[in-house]
């Protein structure tokens, strides 16, 4: 656990020991292909209590076939808090865009209750390491202003007006 009392989620299981006399928190992240749609129904109805259909989309496209986050540097992530899943984070080819090798950040959440914890800003981060061996920028498209505010913390820039995307970022190799 950082400084500030945040959660790191890596990649591997990792464990965070609480004080002697809480539970000890396990953290982590695993590729979501194919989804487990019973781990997944809690944040697609969650999110659309919230008013976000995107989780739902997320589903529709997946069993239609449209959108399989299978392709060339494509993945799907989850990240798991004592088993339970709590957030998840998916990455695309972005084949639309001007400039070549560019992929697609997509259906981010976190549930309400797990927010403010770094949970977010690991799972960006993870795909973004996941991405760098295939793309060269990465695309998001978001009309909150709250979120867009979360995107711009973690380190995206907001992209031109007349943009098919509210933020890039240009990925270090
Ligand atoms: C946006 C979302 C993914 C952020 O997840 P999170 O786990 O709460 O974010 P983190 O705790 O990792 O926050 C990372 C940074 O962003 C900031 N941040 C997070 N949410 C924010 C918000 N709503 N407004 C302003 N800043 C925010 C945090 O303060 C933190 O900044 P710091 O590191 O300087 O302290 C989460 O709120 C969410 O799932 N929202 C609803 C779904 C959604 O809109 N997804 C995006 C679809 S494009």
């Amino acid at each position: 656990m950082s400084s500030d009392g945040r959660l790191n989620c890596s990649r591997k299981l990792a464990h965070v020991l609480a004080p002697a006399h809480k539970a000890v928190v396990t953290m982590e992240t695993r590729v979501l292909i194919p989804p487990s749609w019973v781990e997944l129904a809690s944040l697609i109805s969650a999110s659309r209590e919230e008013g976000f259909l995107f989780l739902v989309r997320l589903e529709h496209e997946y069993l239609s076939g449209k959108v399989r986050y299978d392709g060339s540097g494509e993945t799907l992530l989850g990240v798991f808090e004592n088993s339970r899943l709590i957030a998840v984070g998916g990455l695309t080819q972005e084949t639309d865009s001007d400039v070549p090798c560019t992929g697609r950040v997509r259906d981010v959440y976190v549930l309400p209750e797990c927010r403010l914890r770094g949970i977010g800003k690991a799972l960006l981060a993870e795909l973004e390491r996941r991405a760098r061996p295939h793309f060269k920028v990465l695309v998001l498209r978001t009309s909150g202003v709250a979120i867009a505010r979360f995107y711009e913390r973690v380190g995206y820039s907001r992209a031109k007006a007349n943009s098919a995307y509210s933020h890039r970022r240009v990925l270090a190799s």
